[in-house]
């Protein structure tokens, strides 16, 4: 048994998010977790909301709120959608808890105290009617190269051109309209991550089994143009975790709070804090997989992200926690993936366009969801999401050979030989040909799985359920039974061994259905079939079970169109 503990990239606060974010970090982290768990081992598997920064102040504002409220109502709301998703998350935290703050407040400290830290005068743009500084992109004005008259302080949307809020002609606040601007000199703290570039490079050479996509991106941004560069860890805002060393006040950054993205990965920490705290433990419990010296050299860890995302933990994060000098863990694998398009286009949460996460439980269960977005992770390159192919593998997999094996299976074995597993037969070629089939495709389902091949773990999988599908069509105990009903009587104690079989081996991609179809062979037995010819006679004759519920309804071509109108965009 290993201990195992797994993050995902923490959501933003602001607004529900949509398949395409489910499928880049929290879904496929929580396929591993429960992978995970049912091979036994210990897990501890943490996601929270990421509430600092700007948007959230803004949309806190948009909603008429105080941002400390909107973050609270947001996080239960997120909560309850991951709960709908069957989102397994020991803790999902927030990272404006108090625990964030004292963490976030104690690596500053110890930076500083490293002599990593250093101040830097900067000029900024001061909003007068907003009683704020402006992060650039929230300045906009006349692009000074082309003249397109909705260019960002940051870069001009039209042209690409690289810029500079007081480049821009007329430039305003896109938070109130004002053009009452100013630029003001503020000071702000800089982590030198400069001088941590070689101890970062040694570190990331050392992972070598990162995927590709991972060190690629780190190696980019390790050496592209000036390499890495040293990075403000601190804005000028109301909303986030107050600038103090450790527990001093630091003078001169009086007001100033650490910038979003220097507390948020903390909060992987921080979050497990607050799994202790909630579940009456001590700082040991949580200590124990985080601290080397207190008992973390043996945990794994894994790290699940969009690529957009990896910069910030093959580099700052890590920045941070080795400027620390202190033996916290660090990642071991990190498992990034590409994007997911909608429908011929991209998904846009500020356009309203593709299906949002709420939206999509509203239509139909999450496993129907799961299945699709697993099966179709963008792993070696971005994916898309198309109605037509959703609805085609739902109702292929899910419906005709899942589904559809277990219902004809259960019916067909309580019509003939009532509701208990018959004890006619015993095994004969063609099951044990099977079961040697199956023996293998399962070793090779639990590499991948263990490897987080995702998608190739998901066609296995469907190949594992296809193999019984065609035993059944060849064994045709719905045959037999008319000529040799002790002969249909061992397949069908096989094939409702399978049935279960299967529950436990989906369970991770599909926990629902799984639990529905454990319900209905009267199981909580829920062990690994490793050994693949035990488990194919774990439930014994004579053993009662029921016919389930069907599993999985069909998607109607009707639907399938009503749908595609219905997430066209411009959602508010
Ligand atoms: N909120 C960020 C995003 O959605 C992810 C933050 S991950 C963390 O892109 F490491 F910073 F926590
Ligand atoms: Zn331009």
């Amino acid at each position: 048994m290993a201990r195992i503990l797994i993050t995902s990239a923490i959501p933003y606060i602001n607004g529900i998010k949509h398949l395409g974010n489910l499928v880049g970090s929290q879904l496929p982290a929580d396929l591993f977790a429960r992978y995970s768990r049912a091979r036994g081992h210990e897990v501890m598997f943490i996601c929270a909301t990421d509430e600092h920064g700007t948007p959230a102040e803004l949309a806190a504002a948009k909603a008429g709120k105080p941002v400390e409220d909107y973050c609270a109502e947001m996080h239960d709301v997120q909560a309850e959608i991951a709960r709908g998703f069957r989102l397994s998350f020991d803790h999902f935290g927030r990272s404006s808890s108090q625990r964030n703050h004292k963490l976030t407040q104690h690596f500053a400290g110890v930076l500083a105290d490293n002599g990593l830290i250093r101040e830097v005068a900067e000029s900024q743009v001061y909003s007068i009617d907003d009683g704020r500084f402006l992060p650039d992109r929230y300045i906009e004005g006349t692009c000074p190269n082309c003249g397109y008259t909705s260019a960002r302080g940051d870069q001009c949307d039209n042209c690409t051109k690289q810029l500079d809020p007081t480049d821009l002609i007329n430039p305003h606040s896109t938070v109130s309209g004002s053009t009452n601007l100013e630029v003001r000199e503020t000071k702000h703290l800089y982590l030198m991550q400069r001088s941590l570039r070689d101890k970062l490079e040694a570190w990331i050479d050392s992972k070598h089994d990162w995927p590709i996509l991972t060190t690629s991106i780190a190696k980019k941004w390790l050496n592209d143009g000036d390499g890495l560069q040293d990075r403000g860890i601190t804005r000028d805002l109301h909303w986030g975790i107050p600038v103090k060393r450790g527990d001093q006040p630091w003078p001169g950054m009086e007001g100033k709070v650490f910038y979003v993205w220097f507390d948020a990965p903390i909060e992987y920490i921080a979050g497990t804090a607050e799994w202790a705290d909630a579940n009456g433990l001590g700082d040991d419990a949580w200590e124990r997989w985080w601290r080397t010296d207190k008992g973390a050299s043996d945990v794994t860890y894994y790290q699940f992200m969009g690529k957009d995302n990896v910069p910030f933990h093959t580099l700052s994060f890590p920045a941070t926690i080795l400027g620390s000098g202190e033996p916290w863990k660090m990642v071991d694998y990190l498992k990034s993936f590409n994007y997911l398009n909608y429908d011929g286009g991209q998904f846009s949460t500020s356009r309203g366009r593709g299906v949002f996460m709420d939206q999509a439980l509203s239509i139909l269960p999450p496993d129907y969801w799961r299945w699709w977005l697993l099966s179709h992770a963008p792993e070696s390159s971005d994916a898309e999401f198309t109605w037509e192919n959703f609805q085609a593998s739902v109702n292929k997999d899910l419906a005709d050979v899942l589904g559809n094996l277990v219902s004809r299976v259960t019916k067909f074995a309580k019509s003939k030989f009532g509701d208990a597993i018959p004890a006619g037969g015993t095994f004969g070629a063609q099951e044990t040909a099977l079961i040697a089939d199956l023996g293998a495709r399962l070793r090779m389902y639990e590499t991948l799985m263990a490897q987080m091949e995702v998608r190739k773990a998901a066609a296995e999988l469907r190949g594992i359920w296809v193999v019984g599908n065609e035993y059944l069509q060849s064994a045709a105990p719905w045959s037999v039974v008319k000529t040799d009903p002790d002969q249909a009587q061992a397949m069908i104690r096989l094939a409702l061994n399978l049935i279960r079989i299967y529950a436990i081996v989906s369970a991770p991609f599909i926990p629902d259905a799984a639990a529905s179809m454990m319900t209905a062979l009267n199981s909580t037995d829920w062990t690994w079939p490793s050994d693949v010819h035990a488990a194919i006679r774990a439930l014994p004759a004579g053993h009662a079970f029921a016919v389930p519920e069907n599993l999985f309804r069909k998607i109607t071509d009707e639907e399938r169109a009503e749908w595609q109108v219905k997430f066209a965009g411009v959602r508010t």
